[in-house]
């Protein structure tokens, strides 16, 4: 079954949108596996940004994603990648369609409330730095 990593930004969760952000994916059909409210450490927040390190903002991206707590979680489902990032919207709120969580939520880019990977293989990669394997259930019946 396919994972991935979801993530509300400290922008949500201070907003108290961190239950219709998880209802739009429990709505959807798909299985939160693992969940937690954390402050994420510079450490991390350059690891899990890496491949940002050389674009002008990323100073900013840090700053920001260790601003306050996010609200990390992991979800099951198939094609879970693809379908929660049409359903988080475009990465930049102007360009979010109306129904997406960016769409619906956010309006600028610097702080556009959710984060999800972008790739399986991104996703495998996220879920190890965020959480440990024992951190994740396992349900015995999978909808
Ligand atoms: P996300 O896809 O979660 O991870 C990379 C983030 O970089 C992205 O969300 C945006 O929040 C952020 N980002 C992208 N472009 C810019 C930009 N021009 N200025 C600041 N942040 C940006």
């Amino acid at each position: 079954m396919e994972r991935t990593l979801l993530m509300v930004k400290p922008d949500g969760v201070q907003r108290g949108l961190i239950g219709k952000i998880v209802q739009r994916f429990e709505d959807k059909g798909f299985q939160l596996i693992g969940a937690k409210l954390m402050q994420v450490s510079e450490e991390l927040a350059q690891t899990h940004y890496a491949e940002h390190a050389s674009k002008p903002f990323y100073g900013e991206l840090v700053d920001f994603i260790t601003s306050g707590p996010v609200f990390a979680m992991v979800w099951q489902g198939e094609q879970i990648v693809a379908l929660s990032r049409s359903m988080m919207g475009k990465t930049r709120p102007p360009e979010a369609a109306p129904g997406t969580i960016r769409g619906d939520f956010a309006v600028r880019t610097e702080s556009n409330v959710i984060h999800g990977s972008d790739l399986p293989e991104s996703a495998e990669r996220e879920i190890a730095l965020f959480f440990k394997p024992e951190e994740l259930v396992v349900y015995d019946h999978v909808i």
